[in-house]
């Protein structure tokens, strides 16, 4: 029987994460606008990024029933919660739209979240330590793609990467196994999916 205040509790936050972003009066006025159009995209991939790692995680904590294991995902979420205050800083000071799609992938996130918070404990830190190995290399390829006089955005992306790698051998120190191949490139395909529509919706 599922607990209601829990999930009205959960439903109560991810309408947070998705229709509170931090607000700002500070434009960007050093960027051109073709390079704006550039930031804004890759900084909206990234913003969805985040989005999708505080449903995963909430959906993992959610379902998982270790409790330590669940204290160590929510310290994880909080801190990527941060990152998502600050890329919704920065996509405001570019003045960008975060992506239409994020109520959706914030969903099928929370989904799989459910899903691996019910493995066993080896596995779900496999699948953690898999999601935070491909954001650290998705952090330097889309790092990379931003135009070169927007050093704001760049920096932020560097002290996210530290978080993620953070994150990565947290779940290595709690024993993560090794996810199959076929699980890993299921990740990677469907990562490029949600990276693709939100670079340009
Ligand atoms: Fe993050
Ligand atoms: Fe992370």
């Amino acid at each position: 029987m599922p607990n209601i205040d829990n999930m009205l509790k959960e439903i109560d936050y991810a309408l947070n994460v998705l229709f509170e972003p931090v607000k700002t009066d500070i434009r960007d006025v050093n960027l051109k606008s073709n390079d704006k159009k550039v930031s804004q995209r890759v900084m909206r991939v990234n913003h969805m990024g985040e989005v999708c790692a505080q449903a995963l995680y909430r959906g993992q904590a959610y379902t998982t029933n270790d409790t330590s294991q669940k204290r160590i995902i929510l310290d994880m979420c909080e801190e990527e919660k941060e990152h998502l205050n600050m890329l919704n800083l920065r996509m405001n000071e570019l003045e960008g739209k975060t992506s239409y799609l994020n109520t959706l992938w914030y969903l099928s996130s929370f989904a799989i979240g459910t899903f691996v918070g019910k493995l066993e404990k080896n596995k779900s830190f496999g699948f953690i330590y898999e999601t935070e190995d491909q954001v650290e290399a998705h952090l330097d390829e889309y790092t990379e793609k931003l135009p070169d006089n927007d050093q704001r955005s760049k920096e932020i992306l560097n002290d996210i990467k530290i978080d993620e790698t953070k994150h990565k051998n947290t779940a290595k120190d709690h024993g993560s196994v090794e996810l199959s191949d076929s699980a890993k490139k299921l990740m990677t395909i469907s990562s490029k999916i949600m990276k693709k529509m939100s670079f340009y919706i």
